[in-house]
């Protein structure tokens, strides 16, 4: 009796229809996470410039700060990018919530499952959920860095950072665990949307391809980026600019003003 009085207050007792919320919720928690994922493959394109060259990937750092539109380098625009990315990565941390073990006891249900069942693909998913709760810590402080510091983003102030401010141990683990996350998340995006239409095996196979390619492409870069700071350590704080670009003034921070 007591029950029935709080489900007709809570309004329950009325619903005839299924909501279709939680479809629609799904379906937004895809297109973010595939949004990321190609965020972060392009990046790791973008981001391993380095492996070409300074000039490389000065150039690259340039061009998304609009120098080569407005003649002059705008941080501010690299800011609105991972302002705008940071929402997208809020909404998509915030919709996967709803599907976390929310108490120590779920969590054993839910690892005593995947132990009984012996099934590949929802190890994968606990592999999502680790590697998603990292990504919560690690993602955030990269994009707050790059949303609050955009002008101190190129050959030496990003090496500078990874070596003489020891950061490379954060990119390790960033590195990792956002090419796990994204590499399960895209096999993960196919399997339930049915698109690309492959078999399993060689869905399984372009996982494995993603996430080897683009770790070692982002370790490679990584690797560089360590080696340039370690060489640039004595000159800390100094900006890179190719010999045939007009010289920027700076200060010692590196700001462009
Ligand atoms: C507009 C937003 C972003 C900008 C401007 C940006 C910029 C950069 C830059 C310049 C680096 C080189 C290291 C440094 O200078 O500190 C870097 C590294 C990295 N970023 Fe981002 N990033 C952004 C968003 C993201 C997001 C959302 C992710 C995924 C969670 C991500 C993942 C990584 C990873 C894994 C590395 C290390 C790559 C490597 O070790 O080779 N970034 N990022």
């Amino acid at each position: 009796m007591h029950d029935r009085i709080l489900i007709t207050q809570a309004g329950l007792a009325e619903r005839t229809r299924k909501s279709r919320w939680p479809a629609r919720l799904d379906l937004l928690q895809s297109a973010t996470g595939l949004l990321l994922a190609l965020f972060l493959c392009g990046h790791l394109f973008f981001d391993s410039s380095i492996l070409i060259g300074k000039d490389a990937m000065w150039v690259v750092s340039k061009f998304y700060e609009g120098y080569f539109f407005f003649g002059k380098a705008h941080p501010w625009l690299v800011s609105l990018v991972a302002g705008l990315l940071f929402v997208v990565f809020m909404a998509h941390a915030l919709l996967a919530l709803r599907k976390f073990p929310v108490n120590y006891r779920q969590y054993r249900t839910i690892r005593a499952h995947v132990r009984a069942m012996r099934h590949g693909d929802t190890r994968l998913w606990l592999w999502q959920v680790y590697s998603g709760f990292l990504l919560f810590f690690f993602g955030a402080a990269h994009l707050y860095q790059m949303a609050f510091w955009p002008q101190l983003i190129g050959p030496h102030a990003s090496s500078d950072r990874i070596w003489s401010d020891a950061l490379w141990p954060f990119y390790l683990i960033l590195l990792t665990v956002a090419v796990l996350h994204a590499a399960i998340g895209l096999y993960r995006l196919a399997l339930k949307w049915g698109w690309p239409r492959f078999s399993r095996p060689v869905l399984k196979f372009l996982r494995g391809t993603l996430f080897a390619f683009f770790l070692t492409l982002g370790l490679l870069a990584l690797a560089q980026y360590m080696w340039i700071g370690l060489l640039h350590s004595d000159h800390y704080g100094e900006r890179y600019t190719p010999s045939w670009a007009a010289p920027e003034t700076q200060t010692a921070q590196g700001e462009t003003p």
